[in-house]
């Protein structure tokens, strides 16, 4: 970087880190496929970085690494490791084939971390993290070094390490609150005295990299920015370790919409923020919140008669975005079975989704049951159908071809269920429960015998009215190891009118995930 680069540069490069601290939510499972598509959606709107995983940390994120290296040629891509020869190593080997690899490593700067984690001393930790630095640039000439905990350690530490590594090769420093402890003021302090008091600063970009433990994340973020830092690491809807990250979304709508103070941009497209909102939240099973900034549901809902009167007279009294912008769905625009296919594949356009024709073809199928049943459809419902139906990256090993539930106050809860195998053969087994969702789960259970234990389960109407479309989420835990993870957590989702059919295709799409996980991980065992 130039002289005085630091605060020079009027472009903040936006670095995604939802395939790595995102996917550390409890839950939050992907598989190397979905994490692909995760990752050209954030290549196609725009971010800089993609930080795809930290290899050395289970053999599903080495590949989902090694596959996105691979495959994504317009951003940087980045790998997680400790300060340690091994893991720069293997994360070296998972990004070999990236177009711009960058190796991010680190260690704690704070007394906390320092003495009861990494159970050191202050000059023990620096030259561990120089050595890391320089073996890392055996690798590439990209390296980022995190000073993790940096939020609440002591600034007269933080500066010389900073300084030596930057001395050894790293060409950003990221600065992370790790444990959402600061203040706005405090944490724009903390940059402006890196930016101060760090000689060689000039040579490397500021990263800040907040949680929002205190509900401060994306505040901190901005006030880093404002004091000289030039990336930001945010997260698709915010989702991370706890309370989770700074949100992608925030962070650049803030910057865009505030230029007046910020004076800065991104290389961001923003109407790909809403559908990336959805798409990250499909597949990872972690809903996005109805009063959420700018993806929420409420974003820009107005529903105060005095609001709904000022916003019809003229959109800014009482919106500070346009909901295009963000690319926000006009969900007025409902379509009916009459729209046919050629309506339907319109929306579909509009909407931004490209599907082949297969693809296609069961969407409208699908879309021909809820509209018989619903008489019309929105496009709330069509993002039910376009997950249930085409977001799914994985092999479906059983297919729920039929449910049949007796229950009632005076009855027992009763469940039939025909499933085709595999080799196409079909299954059909009954079993009675605590209530019509038991009962259809211990159905499934009898013919698919996959032990689990099922961890969460939520409703939600995907509409409003009598006749909406329930959504149902499920987590489920597998009771045994699978891809080299202790008992991973597999989320699924199923939509339907009926919310026992839709909790019954939940239960399927997290089962034929973890089937498939298992499958996948005994390929590359052979291998
Ligand atoms: O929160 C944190 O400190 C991190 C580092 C590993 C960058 O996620
Ligand atoms: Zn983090």
């Amino acid at each position: 970087m130039d002289e005085g680069g630091v605060s020079a540069q009027n472009t903040v490069m936006i670095f995604d880190t939802t395939l790595r601290d995102g996917e550390q939510s409890p839950g939050a499972a992907l598989n190397v496929d979905e994490k692909l598509e995760i990752a050209r959606a954030l290549e196609e709107m725009g971010v800089d970085i993609i930080e795809a995983g930290f290899p050395i940390s289970s053999p599903g994120d080495f590949r989902a690494v090694q596959r996105i290296s691979q495959e994504i040629r317009g951003c940087t891509i980045c790998g997680l490791t400790r300060a340690n020869p091994k893991d720069i190593e293997v994360a070296a080997e998972a990004l070999k084939d990236a177009a711009r690899p960058r190796i991010h490593t680190g260690l704690g700067v704070s007394d906390i971390h320092i003495q009861y984690k990494l159970r050191t001393t202050r000059e023990e930790a620096l030259e561990r993290g120089v050595a890391a630095v320089k073996h890392a640039k055996k690798f590439v000439e990209d390296v980022q070094y995190y000073t993790e905990d940096a939020g609440r350690a002591d600034p007269d530490y933080l500066y010389p390490v900073l300084e030596a590594v930057i001395a050894a090769g790293a060409t950003v420093v990221n600065i992370p609150d790790t444990t959402g402890y600061t203040t706005p003021d405090e944490f724009g302090a903390l940059i402006r005295g890196i930016v101060e008091n760090v000689s060689n600063i000039h040579k490397a970009t500021i990263s800040v990299h907040c949680h929002n433990d205190l509900g401060l994340a994306t505040a901190n973020t901005l006030a880093g920015v404002f004091n000289g830092a030039r990336q930001a690491e945010v997260t698709v809807n915010g989702i991370g370790e706890r309370a989770g990250n700074s949100s992608l979304e925030e962070v650049v709508m803030a910057i865009k919409t505030r230029r007046d103070i910020f004076g800065l941009d991104t290389g961001v497209n923003t109407r790909r923020l809403y559908p990336i909102s959805r798409l990250v939240s499909q597949l990872t099973g972690i809903p996005v919140q109805p009063n959420k900034a700018i993806v929420g549901a409420n974003a820009f809902a107005h529903s105060s008669g005095i609001h709904q009167d000022g916003v019809l007279k003229e959109r800014t009294t009482y919106e500070i975005i346009n909901p295009r912008d963000v690319g926000a769905p006009d969900s007025a625009i409902i379509l009916s079975a009459r729209s046919g296919r050629h309506g339907l594949r319109h929306r579909m356009v509009e909407l931004g989704y490209t599907l082949d024709e297969e693809q296609f073809e069961k969407v409208y199928q699908r879309f021909l049951e809820v509209a018989d049943k619903k008489k019309t459809v929105d496009t709330r419902d069509l993002e039910a159908i376009i997950a249930d139906e085409v977001q799914v990256f994985f092999e479906e090993t059983y297919h729920l071809e039929q449910v049949q539930i007796s229950c009632g106050n005076r009855s027992i809860p009763t469940a039939t269920v025909r499933i085709r195998g595999p080799n196409g053969e079909l299954f059909c087994d009954a079993d009675h429960g605590t209530g019509p969702v038991d009962a259809v789960y211990r159905a499934i259970n009898r013919i698919i015998g996959e032990q689990n234990e099922l961890i969460e389960f939520s409703v939600q109407a995907v509409t409003e009215g009598i006749d909406a479309v329930g959504r149902v989420t499920i987590r489920i835990q597998a009771n045994e190891p699978v891809n080299g993870v202790e008992r991973p957590v597999f989320s699924g989702h199923g939509s339907d009118t009926d919310i026992v059919v839709a909790s019954a295709k939940a239960y399927m799409f997290a089962l034929n995930r973890l089937i498939a996980a298992r499958r996948e991980a005994e390929k590359w065992m052979s291998k």
